[in-house]
Formats: structure tokens, sequence, C-alpha cells
């Protein structure tokens, strides 16, 4: 695996491989990988000749100086992780090499930043677009590839690039979960063993939802949601919404949409997790 730290280097390597007419698959990502980032590893492998996956802990993306700090940086082992995946290229840039200036840049994107996570984490979504961008503009890639775990990313990223006319295709990726259902995430790794087995009960709540969706009212789903986390001593749930898929507004009603998702957030001691299940698409 090439690993490279500076844009300038990782650029001339993959002018010279573009050159070549070889494909390039980018996943971009904040390291502590886990099953779920290999995944979208392995997928990117199948379908280009070259994948190039970034770790850079992007600070303007969170809002929360505590998570920023606490986020779990093992760059060793996610190294011999992309290794053991074939993996073609490392870009690990540090904070100079991404922002030698602070981003003054401000996206827009409507509605759909205006719920759930980004209503949540003020700027979040902002500090995503500018890196996800500028790793866009450094890798060039044919297709990206982005976890439905963080739905809302996705949709928004997509956005960003139809925006912007960058010409990548967002190849949308299953989500991985762990044996109890828990949607892996490298924030599970400041867990304790019981907030693990506590986290379990978020996916198994999501997996009641969509038996309910075939029968009871979005008020009673919801109502049902908050009875079940009412009731955990160590767990607050921030949100849990059901949106349409593409616009990503709240339903009223099932009628108001054909293509579903219920999304949640729930804090489990100090650890925020989210999760997510399609329920009509
Ligand atoms: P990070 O949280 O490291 O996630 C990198 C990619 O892995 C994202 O596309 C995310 O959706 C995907 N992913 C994480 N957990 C997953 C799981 N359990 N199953 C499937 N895919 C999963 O998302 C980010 O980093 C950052 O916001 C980033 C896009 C890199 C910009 O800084």
């Amino acid at each position: 695996m090439q690993t490279f730290k500076t844009i300038h280097d990782l650029r001339n390597y993959l002018d010279d491989l573009r050159a070549n007419g070889k494909s390039i698959g980018f996943v971009p990502t904040m390291g502590a990988l886990h099953e779920g980032h290999l995944s979208l590893i392995r997928e990117a492998k199948e379908e280009n000749d070259v994948v190039v996956c970034s770790i850079f802990v992007n600070p303007i993306q969170f809002n929360n100086s505590s998570d920023l700090e606490k986020y779990p940086r093992t760059i060793e082992t996610d190294m011999q992780l992309l290794i053991q995946e074939d993996c073609d290229v490392l870009f690990f840039p540090d904070e100079k090499e991404m922002y030698p200036v602070p981003s003054t840049e401000q996206y827009d994107f409507g509605d759909l930043d205006k719920v759930m996570e980004g209503e949540h984490r003020p700027g979040h979504f902002n500090g995503v677009a500018v890196v996800v961008k500028k790793l866009f503009e450094i890798v060039e890639p044919q297709r990206a590839y982005f976890g439905l775990k963080d739905y809302q990313q996705m949709v928004i990223v997509h956005k960003l690039t139809k925006d912007y006319n960058i010409p990548v295709e967002i190849v949308p990726c299953s989500i991985v979960r762990e044996e109890n259902g828990l949607a892996m995430s490298s924030r599970n790794e400041r867990l304790s063993l019981t907030e693990r087995t506590q986290a379990a009960l978020i996916y198994q709540t999501l997996k009641m939802v969509k038996i309910k969706s075939g029968f009871a009212t979005i008020t009673e789903v919801k109502e049902f949601v908050v009875k079940q986390f009412r009731k955990q001593k160590n767990m607050k749930l921030e949100y849990f919404e059901i949106v349409d898929m593409y616009s990503l507004q709240p339903l009223r009603t099932w009628a108001q949409s054909t293509t579903v998702i219920a999304c949640i957030a729930v804090w489990v001691g100090n650890v925020r997790l989210i999760d997510n299940i399609i329920l009509f698409s």
C-alpha cells in the first residue's frame, strides 16, 4: 500500500494512474477502522482498478470539542487492516495540509440539513461538505463509497456533487452490524461492555418500528420509541424521525411518501450513536 501525507505527492501518483486509464474508487474515513469501513473498501476493490482510502479526523465537522478529543485514533492498526484488505493507497494528511488557512466556505443544503443530525449538530454538515469537496478535488475519483449508516450524510454529499457538478458517482453501502445488531461505529469503542449490550436496544427498536409501520400510525410508532428509551437509565433518545428518503422531511402520515426511512440518535452513557432502517422503498 502506498501512503501519502501530502496533496502534492498523492496527486502526482494518481495522475500517472489516471493517464494509464485506471479507474479510482475512493473511501473517505476518519479512521478507527472497523468492518463497516472495510466493507466499503471491499466494494470499492470490486468496482475499480485502484482504491484510495483517506483517514482524516476532520476537526471542523465536530460541534462538540470533547467528542473531537475523545475520537479514537488508531492509525497503526488502521494501516494493518488496509494492507490486509489490499487497499492500494492511503491518504493520511495532517490538519495543516488540509487547512493551511481556516475554511470560510458556507454551503446551503436547503431543508436537507435542517433536520436530524443537521438540527442537533449545528455546523456538522458544513464541515463534512468542506472536507469531502476538498478530498474529491484532490483524489478525483470515478466512484466514492458512503455507508448508509450515516444516511443523511450520504444524501447531502450526493447533493453536493450535483450542485457543484463534481463528476463522481456516490455509491451507497449497506450498514454492517455487530452480532447483537448494534451498527458498527468508531464511537462504539468508547462504550463499556454493559453499554454495548444496552445499545442493542437501538436496532431492536428499529426492527419493531418496521413491523409496526405495517399497521400503526406514525404518531403511535413515535410514542412507542419514546417509551422504549424512557425506561432506560443510561440511555437518552435525542431524536427519532420518520422521513422521506429523498427530501429528508418528517412525515405525518404514511400516505405522504412511498420511500420512507426511520432515523434515530441515542445517547448511551456519554456516547452518541445513530442508526436507521428503511421502512418502504
Ligand atoms: P467515518 O465515520 O469514519 O465513516 C466513514 C464511512 O464509513 C462513512 O461513509 C460511513 O457511513 C461508513 N460507515 C461507518 N460505519 C459503518 C457501518 N457500520 N456500516 C457501513 N458503513 C459504515 O463519515 C465519516 O467518517 C466522515 O464524516 C467523512 C465522510 C470521512 C468526512 O470527514
